[in-house]
């Protein structure tokens, strides 16, 4: 198999990746650079869709503290948030935020030149910075890629995935094996400093917001290699994505800042109903709203709920949200004057890889940071626009911390190194597999039983189901192409939600059964009445 060595691997190249790279590279000597592994082009990444914008805490906003964020980031986590990294996260965003710019991030400013700071749910202050109104994340995604194209230490690698981490007998990462889907090749590339950046597993789910590429790749990696993840459970699924028909299954977001800029959820008779979810109303925590929109489609057997924006007036409406007003357009529907067909998706990833703020894992030379990772951030519900922080802030702090590591890349190659080569040397067998069938029906499965809401009985039964599924598809490590290898990576990740679902026994957050006691969706917050699992719910092999 061909091999290749270098200083620091990078897999995936969104917000985290791609920043990781950059930082990493202009802070540290390297004498074997940085590979950047990414499956498909490069930057094609949840990033790359991400609309609403970035929190930025910063001294220009008057009026606004990081006491503020903080409160409203725990109120949002439910309890369950991890303090200390909530306050340190704050508290950098001014640093980063500057440092986004300086590498040539342009956020929106308004005709005094200053930044158009916006409101999102569950924040109280318009912190929200954003780019081309709702297309942050392509302007973030840009300005980063247009730097690595110029930096001489990073190697790119596009159409390559990460199949298999190296892991030694000391339970040390060494290098990873990856598929090139542009020859059909096994590739080693080996490194004492492993960074996945691999995002979430949306995809795992019938409806979701995220791209192809969502498949939780990165957790099936880690918990192959023997890695701790944790919170698990905590899928957010947001409130409103564009919901033209029951067979669009990858929906468009139609971004929380519509709400933030005062559009209204209704009913197909065009009644407002939020009030008797939460006094705030359509800003709720983004749990909140999306079971409201749940309930009310329950109750009235309705494929969606309706969200008016024609009540913002029409230049502002179109020009804060270009991007939405054009994809409805396309869809027939002119959101200055009709309401906008939206339900509930699979939108987010609050747990993972258990890692540090600055991506340590629980293995020695293996780092996760940005959605693949679960720091204790969004404990059971992210509040939004924290997700974009927290990819830029570790990958700052990962940069930092690598500037003091040992950078050296393996000489000694041993048995258990060779053993997982082995793996990915046999010949494959001929039989032939329908992937995308089969993805379907593991989608429909977690959307089912392991969905929005749910309890014992269902997760039991989303779990004999996921099971066979795995027993019935015999390819453990070695696949023919992408679409077998994620199919692999998205079996082995909804196992591990519907576990981590089985293990908590409360609604808390984002993760809500019906068979514990339901939260008072009025009070403040989400926490819930019964709280004796404040714990966190690990999972290893
Ligand atoms: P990603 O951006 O998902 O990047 C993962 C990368 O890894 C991709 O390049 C992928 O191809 C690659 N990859 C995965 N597996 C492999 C493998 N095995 N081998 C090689 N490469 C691999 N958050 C906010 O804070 N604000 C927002 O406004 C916002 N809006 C959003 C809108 C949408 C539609 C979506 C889907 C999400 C939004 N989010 C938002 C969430 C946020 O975009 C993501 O959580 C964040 O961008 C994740 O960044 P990341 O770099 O960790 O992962
Ligand atoms: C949105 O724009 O609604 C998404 C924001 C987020 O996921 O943080």
């Amino acid at each position: 198999m061909k091999h290749s060595e270098y200083s620091v691997i990078i897999v995936g190249s969104g917000a985290a990746g791609l920043y990781a790279a950059l930082k990493i590279s202009s802070q540290i000597q390297l004498p074997d650079g940085i590979l950047l592994i990414t499956k498909y082009e490069l930057g094609e990444s949840n990033s790359k869709y991400a609309q609403g914008g970035i929190v930025g805490v910063l001294h220009q906003n008057p009026g606004d503290t990081t006491k503020s964020h903080i409160e409203d980031t725990l109120k949002a986590g439910a309890g369950l948030s991890d303090e200390r990294t909530v306050n340190y996260v704050s508290e950098l965003s001014d640093e980063v935020i500057n440092d986004l710019i300086n590498f040539g991030v342009n956020f929106d400013k308004d005709e005094q030149g200053k930044f158009n700071f916006t409101l999102e749910a569950a924040h109280s202050f318009k912190r929200i910075l954003h780019i081309g109104g709702d297309a942050t994340g392509k302007g973030i995604v840009d300005a980063l890629i247009s730097r690595i194209k110029k930096d001489q230490n990073i190697t790119v690698a596009q159409n390559s995935m990460a199949v298999e981490l190296l892991i030694n007998s000391d339970r040390e990462c060494k290098g990873l094996i990856m598929y090139n889907s542009e020859t059909g090749e096994h590739e080693i590339a080996y490194s004492s400093s492993v960074v996945l950046a691999t995002g979430g597993l949306g995809q795992v789910y019938k409806y979701t917001t995220n791209p192809e590429g969502a498949t939780g790749d990165g957790f099936y990696m880690a918990y192959q290699a023997g890695a701790i993840l944790q919170d698990m459970e905590f899928i957010q699924f947001h409130p409103t994505a564009l919901a033209l028909s029951a067979s669009n299954k990858d929906r468009f977001l139609i971004s929380e800042a519509v709400r933030g800029e005062g559009a209204k959820l209704i009913n197909k008779s065009g009644s407002e109903f939020m009030s008797k979810y939460h006094d705030k109303r359509e800003l709720a925590p983004r749990d909140i709203v999306t079971r409201a929109i749940y309930n009310e489609m329950k109750t009235s057997h309705a494929d969606n709920m309706y969200l008016n924006a024609s009540i913002i007036e029409k230049s502002k409406l179109m020009m804060r949200f270009p991007t939405i007003f054009k994809m409805c357009e396309l869809n027939g529907i002119d959101i200055t004057s009709k309401p906008i067909p939206v339900a509930p998706a699979a939108h987010y990833t609050m747990g993972g890889i258990k890692s540090e703020l600055n991506g340590k894992t629980s293995i020695s030379g293996l780092y996760a940071i940005g959605e693949t990772a679960s720091t204790g951030l969004h404990g059971a519900n992210r509040l939004a626009s924290n997700s974009l922080l927290e990819c830029v802030v570790m990958a700052y702090e990962l940069a930092d911390y690598l500037s003091f590591s040992n950078l050296e890349t393996p000489k000694v190659i041993d048995k258990s190194i060779i053993n997982t080569i082995d793996l990915y040397s046999d010949s494959i067998s001929e039989t032939d597999y329908n992937i995308s069938a089969l993805k379907a029906e593991l989608k429909d499965i977690m959307w089912n039983y392991a969905g929005i809401i749910r309890n014992e009985e269902d997760l039991n039964k989303a779990l004999e189901m996921v099971l066979e599924l795995k027993n019935n598809f015999k390819r453990n490590y070695m696949c023919k192409d992408i679409e077998e290898y994620e199919y692999r990576n998205m079996l082995t990740a909804a196992e591990i939600v519907i576990k981590s679902a089985l293990m908590r026994h409360e609604s808390r957050g984002a993760h809500s059964r019906n068979d514990y006691p339901q939260m008072n969706e009025m009070a403040e917050h989400s926490i819930i009445t019964k709280s004796d699992n404040t714990e966190r719910m690990e999972y290893a092999r």
